[in-house]
């Protein structure tokens, strides 16, 4: 089994929406059995909230449903639980390297490093943007999922 953990902020708008795009990659390839991927925020802020709509929607859009899954904060258990911890921004990664046991510190990547073709390495906050924010924010998902599945065939499955 292959797992892997989406984190930004608020786990209500990037992660959510990684964790329902990868789902849905996934279970598309037939590979839900070998690879669970989950989500989490590195602030409390929203614990317990579902996505927010601007990212259910564009998700809708896109034929992907994430309006299941309920935001939680990331734990220090974590960094064992999962292969790849993979968050969206610079600010999440220093909060997750500052959490993050010394065994475990190549887990923690940056998301859009697996999308070398977007260049950007860093996947906007649409928080507090107009919705437009969120139809590239997945379009940057889209590309790094792609990347991150070949990433797990190289390297941990080989189908
Ligand atoms: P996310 O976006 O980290 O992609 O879920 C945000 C969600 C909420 C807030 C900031 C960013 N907030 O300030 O509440």
């Amino acid at each position: 089994m292959v797992r892997v953990l989406f984190v930004c902020l608020g786990n209500i708008c990037r992660s959510p929406t990684a964790e329902g795009v990868f789902r849905d990659l996934v279970r598309r390839e037939g590979l839900q059995a070998t690879i669970k991927s989950d989500s989490c925020g590195t602030s409390d802020w929203h614990i317990g909230d579902p996505p927010d709509a601007r990212a259910t929607a564009e998700a809708l859009r896109r034929g992907i449903r994430i309006d299941d899954l309920k935001a939680r904060q990331i734990s220090t258990a974590d960094f064992a639980d999962f292969d790849y911890v993979l968050g969206m921004d610079n600010q999440n990664i220093n909060k997750l390297t500052a959490l993050c046991p010394q065994a475990y510190l190549s887990k923690v990547q940056l998301f859009l490093d697996f999308a070398p073709e977007v260049n950007l390495r860093e996947v906007p906050d649409p928080y507090y943007g107009g919705d437009d924010g969120f139809s590239n924010v997945f379009d940057m998902i889209e590309a790094a999922s792609n990347g991150l599945l070949a990433d797990i065939r190289k390297y941990h499955i080989d189908v």
